[in-house]
Parts: C-alpha cells; structure tokens; sequence
C-alpha cells in the first residue's frame, strides 16, 4: 500500500508541473487548471489513505463545506475581484500549515522536525494575516493607502527579533509552550505590519508573494508531517509564486524592496510637463477614420476591465476585419490589475489567441499600425516611460502606440492611470481622446459599422 501512496504522490507531482506548464500560454491554461485539480485530488486520496486514519466523518464535513464555501466563491466572484479571493485562498492555505505545524507538534520531535514546524507557524501566521490586511486593501474595506509611522522599523525589528528569539528557544525547550504561543502572535502581528506600509496599487506584487509563502509554510508543513506530496507542491507554489513577482516587478522596471517599501501608488502624484493640446473625436469622425484603415491595433488596459467592454471589442474587432482591416490585440504584461487581466478578458470574449500579441511582439509592428485603439489603458502606453528620465516609470516597458499613425484613446476623462502620472500621449499630435465609457465608445462604433 505504501508503495501505491508513493507512486501516486509521484504521479500527481508531475500532474502539477505539467498543469503549471500548460498554464502558461492562454491556448492551454483552461486545460491546465483542469490537469493540475486532478493531480491534487489524486494527491488529497492518496494522503488520506496514507496516515491510517480511524475515522472519516470529520473528514467528509471539512470536505463538503471546503468544497461548497469554495465552488460558491468562485462561481460568484467578478473578474476584477479575482486577486482579492486569490488574497483570501493564500491566507486560508497560510493559517491551514500553521494549524498542521502546531498539529504535528510532538515533544520528542528531532531539531529537524521543529525546526519545520515552527517555519510552518512562523511562515503560515505571516501569511495568514499580510493576507487578510492585502484583502481588506484591494476590496477597499480598509484605507488602501500606505500606513507609516515614525518608530515603525523598529518596532518591525524588535518583532523580528521576538520571532527568532522564540523560535529558537521553543527548539531547545519544546516542552515549553509558551515560546510557541510568542511566536504565533509575533508572526500574526508581523503579517499586519508587514502590509500595512504598502499601497494598495501594488497589492497584486504583494499578493503574488504572499502566494509564495503560502507555497514555502506548505513545503515546511510537508516537512513536519513528513508528506513527500505536500512538500513538492509547497516548493512548486512557493517557485512559481515568487517567480510571478519578478515578472510583475520587471514589467514596472521596479525592485521588489522598491515595491515592499517605497510607499509608492499611496496618492503620490508627479506632474511631467506636457506640451500641445487635447483633441477630442466624437463617435461618428473615429468611425470614418476606422473604416479606412486597413491595419488596427487595440490595446486593452484597466479601464475595460472597470466597463467590461470585452464583448463589444470583441465584435468591433469582427466588422472592422469584415471591413478588410488586419486587426491585432497588443497585451502589456501588468495591464490592469492582475497577471494576465487582459488575456483572461478576452478569452472571455472568445478572441482568437492568435490575435493576441505581446509588447515584444506588437512594437516592431507599430509604425505600420494606421489606428491604435487604446481602451482604458494609460500608464502601459505612457510614452514618458521611454522619453522622460525624471518620470516615475522612465524605464518601464511599454507598448509604443504613439508610432502608429493615429491614435484613439479611450476614457472617460483626463485622471491619471495607476502610477498617479501625467501621459504625455494625450498631448500628441495623432492622438484622438474619444471620452466616454469604453463600454459605450466601443458600442457606438460598432452601431456605426453595423
Ligand atoms: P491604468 O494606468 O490604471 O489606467 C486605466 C485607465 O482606464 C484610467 O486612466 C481610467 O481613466 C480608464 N478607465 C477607467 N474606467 C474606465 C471606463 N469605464 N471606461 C473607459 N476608461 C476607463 O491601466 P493600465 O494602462 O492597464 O496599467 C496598469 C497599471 O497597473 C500599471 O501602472 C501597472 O504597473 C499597474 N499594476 C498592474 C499589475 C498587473 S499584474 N496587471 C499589478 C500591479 C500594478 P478615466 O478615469 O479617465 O476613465
């Protein structure tokens, strides 16, 4: 028997690694979930065919609820609200390795073993509670501005400094209980401080590491309880997670230690001095202009998200290629909130994945572009990115929709985008604002076309 549990715990690693694999190219991410589930019910079989349980009926409650709570939060969750369930999914995996390291507990323990054991604590408390505060700052159900005070990094050190302390003494005297408490407190207390200096702009950052820990207090739960399977997908959530950051940190050309503590996205602003005029088009000119282009770009940002604009996108693009027009979606890697927002929305939509290109591939095309159609997007089209040294964002990639020859942007009025910051393309000579929702924008073409 034992040797089926380790066979199948093999198998559904593999499950997992190929799932993770297939999840990163849209074409493939549906079936990749779906490869990746199996691997963990076969994992979750497996483990609890594997510790000789006596009793099952706890077991079957703690599944059914799980499962409904679950099903029902996702079936009813809104798209733009996925990284604040994925915030309340890391908590929840946080607090279960910190329950299953205290669990495992047992005073004849080897060093090793509670050395695991109060990682998992230790791990799990931190994200558990820098989950829930990164929950609370996205769903704005508290002030999603950076919280600093004077004395703050040294009350954060002398938290440290608890945890390590407790940490070590509860390994020489784990029969003491008291060093186990300290250190959960400490670390719920640290999860708290730990998020509250950030802003709430750059919680997707946050909550994709937290999604690391999550993966590393699992990988140091597995340890504790000795389960190979929860130790290979602890690793693997915990790689992939903080993997994940570094893309997203990249994408903004900021460092991780800028994004944890720079306060930055709290309300600062930064004015870029910007030449030449507004130009507004209405719905009936932008429409004469796209029914003579013969190329069309259009790039997604956050605000169609807010308008959920994918679906009439979807058939502007349909009569516009009707018309004869090559029409190409250009997708900026941290468009609108979370890894992946724009690809997501549009698969909705059902827009061809072929259609989709990303920024390493959209730019070189650029020049021959006759109308970029910027919908809700503002700071990953900021040319100040690349022109303005003293910008907040010089540096960052972005997608060059000022080469094509004209420019329609989106958006209901002259507010900045994410990054607080002026967008010199509004200014440009071939830029159009077409103001409005993107929704009714979008809708207005296409009652034109049809
Ligand atoms: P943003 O720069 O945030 O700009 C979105 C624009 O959409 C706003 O300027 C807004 O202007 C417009 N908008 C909002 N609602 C609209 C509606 N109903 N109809 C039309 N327009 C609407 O978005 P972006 O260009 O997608 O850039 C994303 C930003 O988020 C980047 O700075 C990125 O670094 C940051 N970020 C992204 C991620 C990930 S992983 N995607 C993670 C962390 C941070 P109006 O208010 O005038 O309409």
């Amino acid at each position: 028997m034992d040797t089926l549990i380790q066979f199948a715990y093999v198998v559904s690693g593999a499950l997992f690694i190929f799932g993770l694999k297939q999840l990163g190219s849209p074409a493939t991410a549906r079936r990749g979930n779906m490869i990746s589930s199996l691997g963990m019910l076969l994992a979750v079989v497996s483990a609890l065919l594997d510790q000789g349980i006596v009793e099952y009926q706890w077991i079957v409650v703690g599944v059914l609820v799980g499962a409904i709570i679950g099903g029902a939060a996702a079936r009813m969750v809104q798209m733009t609200a996925m990284p604040e369930m994925v915030a309340l999914f890391n908590g929840s995996g946080g607090m279960a390795s910190l329950l299953v390291g205290w669990a495992a507990l047992n005073t004849d323990a080897a060093t090793f073993t509670l050395v695991t054991i109060i990682l998992s604590i230790l791990i799990g408390g931190v994200t558990f509670t820098g989950s829930l505060v990164a929950y609370g700052k996205l769903s704005e159900k508290i002030g999603s501005g950076a919280v600093l005070f004077s004395g703050q990094q040294v009350v954060n050190s002398l938290i440290v400094l608890g945890i390590l302390a407790g940490s070590v003494m509860f390994c020489l005297e784990p029969a003491n209980h008291l060093w186990l408490y300290l250190v959960i407190v400490l670390s719920l207390i640290f999860g708290v401080m730990a998020v509250i200096p950030i802003g709430g702009a750059d919680m997707p950052v946050v909550i994709s590491l937290l999604n690391s820990y999550s993966g590393l207090a699992a990988c140091a739960a597995g340890f504790a309880v000795n389960n190979n399977i929860l130790i290979v997908a602890g690793a693997l959530v915990g790689a992939s997670g903080i993997i994940l950051t570094q893309i997203m940190c990249k994408a903004m050309n900021r460092s991780l230690s800028n994004v944890l503590f720079s306060g930055f996205g709290s309300g600062k602003t930064e004015t870029t001095a910007v030449e030449g005029e507004i130009k507004p088009i209405s719905v009936e000119d932008a429409y004469y202009v796209l029914e003579a282009a013969s190329t069309v770009a259009i790039i997604p940002g956050y605000g169609m998200a807010v308008a959920q604009a994918q679906h009439v996108v979807k058939e502007l693009s349909v009569l516009l290629e009707a018309n004869g027009a090559e029409v190409n979606f250009g997708i900026h890697p941290v468009a609108g909130r979370m890894p992946g927002h724009m690809n997501v929305l549009l698969a909705e939509a059902d827009v061809p994945y072929d259609q989709l290109l990303e920024m390493d591939e959209i730019n070189p095309r650029m020049e021959g572009v006759d109308v970029a159609i910027v919908i809700g997007a503002n700071d990953v089209v900021n040319p100040a990115a690349r022109e303005n040294e003293g910008s907040p964002i010089y540096g960052m990639p972005v997608i060059n929709v000022d080469q094509a020859r004209t420019v329609f942007v989106l958006k209901r009025s002259m507010a900045s985008g994410f990054a607080g910051i002026e967008n010199p393309l509004f200014y440009k000579d071939n830029t159009r604002m077409l103001f409005g929702d993107a929704k009714e924008s979008i809708g207005g073409l296409v009652r034109e076309f049809s």
